[in-house]
Formats: C-alpha cells, structure tokens, sequence
C-alpha cells in the first residue's frame, strides 16, 4: 500500500513512506527551486521533468502546465510554486495591490494586516500558487538601506506583531504558506548597502532581530528565507550556529529553509567562501538550509557529493521531510481546492485594501488647514507623484518584478491623488500640473505655479520614485530632491494654504515641509487606494489615525536615528544640525485630541512570572469618532548593560467615539522586559522600571514598576 497516497493517513506517515521510496535523484531534487522566469527553453524541459522541488516566479496558466510535468514523474510530487506577493499578489496585474508593508505598519491594526493575509492567501492560491515570499522580519533602522519599504519599520516589537498577524492571515485557510525573511539582521548591513556584511552580535541578534521570528515561528510559519548578507564576516549561508543551532534546534522551527537568490553561488563568486559549488552545496545544507533559490548545479554537486560520502544522507532526509511535510499539509497530493480566480481584486477584497489604506495614511502636521472645505472652489494639485501609479505602488509590482517594465497599464482599479482628489472633490474645479519629475529632468515649475496662483488651495505630491526604491537602490542621500525643493518654495511663494503629500518608499528629510506646509501626509506606498485616502483625509471624511512606525531624520548622515536606543551620547545631537529628528516613531495626528489620565497597574510590585495589568483612561475630545493607538513604552532604569532609553512593550488600537472616554487596558508580561546578557542569557534584573502610556515617544503618563 502506497501510504503517501492515501489521504487519511496523518502527515508524518505519509512522509515518511514517501521518503523511503525516493532515489537521490528524487530526494535532491526536491531540494532546489528554479526560476521559471529566468529559464531558457531547454533547461525549462530539463528542470520541469526533473521534478524539482519548486518553482519561483510562475503565474496563472504557466502553474498547471508545471504541475501536470511534475505529475507525470515517477513518484507524481508536486511542485511547490512560490511568488513575491509582498503587499498583496502584486506581480499579477489585476491583483489587489496593497500599501507596502511600512505603509500598513502605520495602521497599527493587526486585524487589518490579518486581513491583508488572508486577502492575498486566496488571490495567489487562485492564481495557482502555493507559497508568498512574505513577510520581511528585517528591521527599517538604517536609512539608506534601499528595501526599508518593506519593513515592518524600526521596531522589533512592532515588527514581530506585524509579522505574526499577517503570516496568521496567510496561513490562516492553510491556501499557502508563507516564508519570514530575511534571517537575519539583513537590514543592519553596515552603511545601509544591501546585501553586505553586519556587524551584529549575537547578543545584539537575541535582543533585537530574533524576537520577530520567534513570533513568526510560533505563528507556525511555513518557511524561512535565509539573508543575502553575512553576519561578523560568516555568511548567513554558512552559519550553522544562526540556522540549524538558534532557528531550528532552539525555536523549534518546523517549516523548511530555502535560501534566498543565487545564495548558493554568491559563496564563490561574491563571498569567496567556498572554492567551488559542492563546498558551497556542503557548506549551506551543513548549515541548515533545505532549499536552494537557483543556483541550478547544486542538484548535480549535492549528488557528486552524496556519492563521495561527503554529506551524511540524514541531513538531505532531514531537508526533504521539512519540505514534504509542507507539501501534504497544503493538500498539494491530494487534488488542492483553489478559490476561484474570480476572487482575485473582488469587491470584498477592495473593501479591506481601502479600509487599510485609510488606517495606515499619516497626518504629520495640521495647521487647521484640514479638513478641507467641500465647497473649496478651485483646488491645484501638483508634483511629481500626484498622478504616478507607479509610484503609488512602490516596489514588488508586476511594474518591476520579475522583470522591469515601464509601460505596461494596470488592468485594476487605482486611485493617485490626482484621481482622488477628482472623485472626492467633485464639486470643485481642480488643476493639475505635474511640476517636474523627481529627478529634475522635466522641468515645468513655472506652469505649476501659474496653477497654483489660479487656486484656492495647493495639494503637492512629493516623495521619490521606482528607481530609488528596492535591491541595488541603496541611497547616500535621503534629501527631498532639489527640484522638488525648488518647486515646493516657490509654491509657498504663491501664499496659497499649502498641503503636501508624500508618496515615497521611506522617510526622507523633510524638515522644509514641517516648516512651511499647512499640512504634511504621508502615505509612503500606498496601493490601489492611497490616493483616495489622502484625498478622503483632505475632506475630512474619516478621522485619521495612522502612526509612523518609522522615524525622520533631519538630515541623511544622522541615519540610524531610531527612537529606541541606548543613552549615553555627548551632547545627544551633532554640532552642526538641531537636536532630534523631524518626526519620531509613534507620531501621527487625527481631528481628535485624545486626552490621557487614571494610569494604574494591577500589581505594583511583581517577580518575573508575574503578568500586569496596565490601565489607562483615554478621552476623546474632538467632535469626530475615531481611533487611538495606545502605546506603553518601558525604560529599565538601572541594568548591568545598557537598555533603550524608551521600549515599546504592548499597543492597542481601539476605537472611541466622539466625545467619549474609554478605559483601555494592556498587558504587560513581566518576562518581556528581560535584557540579554552578555551570556546570552534573558534575565528579568531586579529593580525599578518605569512604565509610560501615551500617544507616543513624547505624549504620555508615567508610574514605576518593581520586580523584586
Ligand atoms: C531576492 C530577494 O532578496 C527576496 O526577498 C526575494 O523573495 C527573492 N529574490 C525572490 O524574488
């Protein structure tokens, strides 16, 4: 009896008959991942009829025909087909695209980023795939690190929230499996440059960059994308102590590895780690990885190798398993049940992607400028980004993966702020001018400012472009660009109310607009429907309530300028700029003033296996409903090693109506402020923390805790 074929015998079971009746061929086979995009037409016959373990980059019609080759294999394993669907199935034109996720972390709403889960859960499994390469778990800390975009932003706690909400979401229905990445500290790449090596400790790992995946393991995360980059000089590849020791042995990970792209290869020729593709091969399965992205020798070397007895069998069974077992958990074996394509960008789906876009939308300053009146006759809006989709979208979009493409037409429906601005404001006569172009190589600032002469209110939509954002678009300078500056003053010069819009990628140095704009938004990416929402908050019909998950630095070389850092420098600022960054973590506004009193803590004096309730009443004052993001934030105030000077530690978004004051309450486990030692080591010290509950970094109310 063929026991992997029978559809009521459990997982393990399964496997493991299928398993024994595997060649090496077959077994390492599995263990390789092939670009179908990048495939000539020979080695596409070759590797289809292989039975490689899995596909990356297929879509719709091109998956069945993969599937049946793989069926007609001897043994019939399926392939598992994997795709970016970073923020939303965005390589399919026509499929809901979402914020970014640094846009969405700005929501603070973990029901909403389950939702953008499970949302695109059902359009990739639609569409004929089985795995996202989602979510990013790095930490948006340096600057000029070209992907901060995709980031959860600056804050481990934040990002580990966000991460295990939508991975929930995309494993929810058990449709696909989804893969955290990039392990790890991929984002702390000395200078910002992607891809490089991190001068991370292993104490510094624990403490900040592993907590996200341990939350994502704990999700039941399918998979785990190992980093491009190298940690301390040790390619991340290579790194058996981070991989196969702390993911899999100590955080128990039962998903498999795959590695990122060309890992394999990037040993020999990038690295120079290994002389030749079977050590790499070696090296990267001794490390823990299952599953190789391209590098399309490593099947030939793992096989030369197995024949040399130079790698122990029980490792390639160990890898194999990892990734059949995902294959029978999805029913890949058992004739899976898609949604029907008709659920890709469906009513419903758009509903929840506008809902998001909303939230996650960021009013930085109002100098009761908004809302705006809806009888404002004539409206001028303006600027590079005020009518680019291309823009609006970010990165991760069939406009630049798998491949660049400059003119294709979006296929859904997308609103930029120009066409927000017209479908909202439709009473009002509203003037566009584009301006310039990001880079300054279209210049039409006089017509912008005849425009701007002619309106009563000025919207100008600034930020960055494709070409700066993503892989190899690590920048030097985060400055707003020169013609963009040069445009926006001579707008100001107009003496118009002047509204300015960002859509950009991550946070530029935007002191400028602080200064001189009636009202700053910032939307970052903002999907199919960030257009609408800025115009939907221009008019007032929602209250916002968006918080950046990101801070602002004035200047580009005061990156890193994250709020969670240690005391102890000289002065706190550099001699030639002011003190402080533009915008910090946790700012954002509504048409609300949410007033803060009654903090209490259930237990005042605790030991570590103790849980606190933290109490607080939050009133709001303005005439509008909306909803407040409570953050609580600890500071240990005296510990053997140095502690951030502020922590955030627990948030809830909850909603308060007009008026109305509501008790919200957090909890805070004790064993959550522990430190890592020196000793690697989670240790709750003894003594006094102080625990602050506010609207962010700067706006809140504070009471002592003591653990004794
Ligand atoms: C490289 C990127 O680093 C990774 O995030 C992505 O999932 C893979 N390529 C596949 O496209």
């Amino acid at each position: 009896m063929e026991i992997y074929k029978d559809k009521n015998a459990d997982i393990e079971s399964r496997v493991s008959d299928l398993l024994s009746r595997m060649s090496d061929e077959e077994k390492v086979g599995q263990m390789l991942q092939v670009s179908y995009n990048t495939l000539s037409g020979e080695d596409y016959e070759k590797y289809k009829t292989l039975g490689v373990g899995s596909f990356l980059h297929v879509l719709g019609e091109e998956c069945d025909e993969i599937r049946e080759k793989a069926a007609s294999t001897r043994l019939g394993i399926p392939p598992l087909l994997g795709i970016d669907a970073i923020h939303g199935h965005a390589l399919r034109n026509g499929a809901t695209v979402f914020p970014s996720q640094l846009a969405a972390s700005c929501s603070f709403n973990r029901e909403l980023i389950k939702e953008m889960g499970r949302v695109t859960a059902r359009e990739v499994c639609a569409d004929g795939l089985d795995w996202t390469f989602s979510p990013v778990l790095c930490i948006g800390r340096d600057l000029r690190w070209g992907r901060v975009d995709e980031t959860f932003g600056e804050d481990s706690y934040v990002v580990g929230e966000m991460g295990k909400a939508i991975i929930e979401g995309y494993e929810d229905e058990n449709l696909i499996i989804s893969c955290a990445k990039h392990y790890i500290a991929y984002g702390e790449a000395t200078g910002g440059r992607d891809a490089y090596d991190s001068e991370v400790t292993e104490r510094k790992i624990r403490e900040v960059f592993l907590p996200p995946f341990k939350k994502a393991v704990d999700a039941g995360c399918g998979s785990v994308m190992t980093a491009y980059g190298s940690i301390d000089a040790k390619p991340l590849t290579a790194n058996k102590r981070l991989l196969r020791e702390i993911l899999k042995d100590e955080l128990g990970f039962k998903g498999f590895v795959v590695t990122d792209w060309e890992n394999v290869r990037s040993l020999v020729t990038n690295q120079h780690f290994a002389e030749n593709l079977t050590d790499a091969s070696r090296a990267a399965i001794e490390a823990g990885n299952d599953m190789s992205m391209n590098t399309h020798e490593f099947y030939e070397c793992v096989l030369s190798l197995l024949k040399n007895k130079k790698i122990h069998m029980s490792l390639i069974d160990d890898a194999v398993r990892r990734i059949l077992r995902v294959k029978f958990r999805l029913g890949l074996f058992d004739g899976k049940k898609r949604p029907e394509k008709s659920v890709i960008a469906c009513e419903g789906h758009k509903k929840i992607n506008h809902e998001l876009a909303r939230e996650s939308i960021v009013l930085l300053k109002n100098d009761s400028a908004l809302p705006l009146d809806g009888d404002t006759k004539t409206i001028a809006v303006i600027g590079p980004n005020a009518d680019d989709v291309r823009a609006l979208y970010g990165d991760w979009t069939y406009f630049s993966h798998p491949e660049p493409k400059r003119d294709v037409k979006p296929l859904g429906e997308y609103y930029t702020v120009l066409d927000g601005m017209r479908e909202v404001f439709k009473k009002s006569r509203i003037l566009y001018e584009k301006g310039c172009d990001i880079f300054g190589h279209e210049n039409e600032t006089d017509k912008a400012v005849k425009a701007a002469k002619k309106a009563d209110v000025v919207i100008c939509v600034l930020g960055d472009c494709l070409a700066q954002n993503g892989e190899y678009r690590d920048r030097a300078d985060i400055s707003l660009t020169p013609i963009q500056l040069e445009l926006l003053k001579r707008l100001k010069g107009t003496q118009k109310k002047l509204i300015a819009v960002l859509v950009n990628c991550k946070p530029l140095c935007i002191q400028y607009l602080k200064e001189n704009c009636d009202a700053v938004i910032e939307m970052f990416n903002g999907g199919d429907y960030g257009g609408l929402a800025a115009a939907e908050l221009i008019a007032g019909r929602f209250n916002p309530s968006g918080k950046l998950t990101i801070s602002f630095p004035r200047h580009s070389a005061q990156t890193p300028c994250y709020y969670n850092g240690y005391g102890g420098w000289h002065g706190g600022r550099y001699m030639d700029i002011d003190e402080g960054n533009v915008y910090d973590f946790g700012d954002g506004l509504s048409f609300s003033e949410y007033e803060y009193s009654n903090l209490r803590l259930s237990k005042k004096t605790v030991t570590e296996n103790d849980v606190v309730e933290v109490s607080v009443d939050v009133k709001n004052n303005g005439a509008m409903d909306g909803k407040e993001t409570v953050m609580l934030f600890v500071n240990d105030v005296v510990s053997s090693i140095l502690t951030p000077v502020k922590e955030l530690k627990a948030f809830e978004k909850v909603f308060i109506g007009a008026g109305e004051k509501k008790t919200v309450t957090l909890r805070l486990d004790v064993k959550d402020l522990a430190l890592v030692t020196h000793g690697l080591k989670r240790v709750v010290e003894k003594g006094e923390f102080e625990i602050m509950v506010g609207s962010n970094t700067k706006k809140y109310i504070k009471d002592t805790l003591t653990v004794v």
